[in-house]
């Protein structure tokens, strides 16, 4: 009785050595593929946590990337609608008009976020000219997000002064944290290309 769990509890250890030391080499796998992104702690700091679903795999890595950014653009669109909803009735016109055009290129690039992550699904069983088909899609709809993010960023003008100008900073901070890590997307996309 007490050797069978002795040999049980040996078992586990083992097992949980085995599974850090598997967590150890993807995590050293994703911040290799992260310092060839511009943004390399950012990138490591949320894709880490996915260490053990990732394995060594390039194509899931730029997957949960995707779904990162998705998931700090999802939330942007009702965040800019309540921001309007606190906006100075003094505001300008102008700055009315840019928060409202943002939360329109926010969903945007919300949808070619995920269209970009459905086309690098399954990459892992294509061949030949299908694969650099499914990457170029990919890498076309994440550049056009990254241009919506800009685009919704420009429109805020150069800061100064206006009664909605907190809101605007606001917005525009968030905004920046999502075009990062749709930037970390398309380089880790990029990457596949030579991965093929
Ligand atoms: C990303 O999100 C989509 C939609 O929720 C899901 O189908 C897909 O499996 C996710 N990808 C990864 C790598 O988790």
């Amino acid at each position: 009785m007490a050797s069978i769990s002795l040999f049980l509890s040996l078992l586990l250890v083992y097992w949980s050595m085995a599974m850090a030391s598997t967590d150890q080499a993807s995590t050293s796998f994703i911040r290799t593929s992260c310092s060839r992104t511009l943004y390399a702690d950012l990138c490591y700091s949320s894709l880490s946590p996915y260490a053990s679903q990732v394995g060594h795999d390039p194509v899931l890595l730029a997957r949960f990337a995707m779904n990162v950014t998705v998931g700090s653009l999802k939330p942007l669109s009702s965040y800019i609608a309540s921001a309007l909803r606190r906006t100075p009735s003094s505001s300008s016109d102008q700055e009315l008009a840019a928060l409202k055009d943002c939360s329109e290129l926010i969903s945007d690039a919300t949808d070619q976020v995920k269209k970009s992550e459905r086309e690098v699904t399954g990459l892992e069983g294509l061949v030949g000219t299908q694969v650099t088909w499914r990457i170029g899609n990919a890498q076309t709809w994440l550049s056009a997000a990254i241009t919506d993010e800009n685009t919704c960023m420009d429109g805020f003008g150069d800061g100064s002064g206006g009664a909605g100008e907190d809101v605007e900073m606001e917005v525009r901070q968030k905004v920046k944290r999502a075009e990062q890590h749709s930037s970390i997307s398309l380089a880790l996309v990029n990457g596949l290309v030579k991965h093929r």
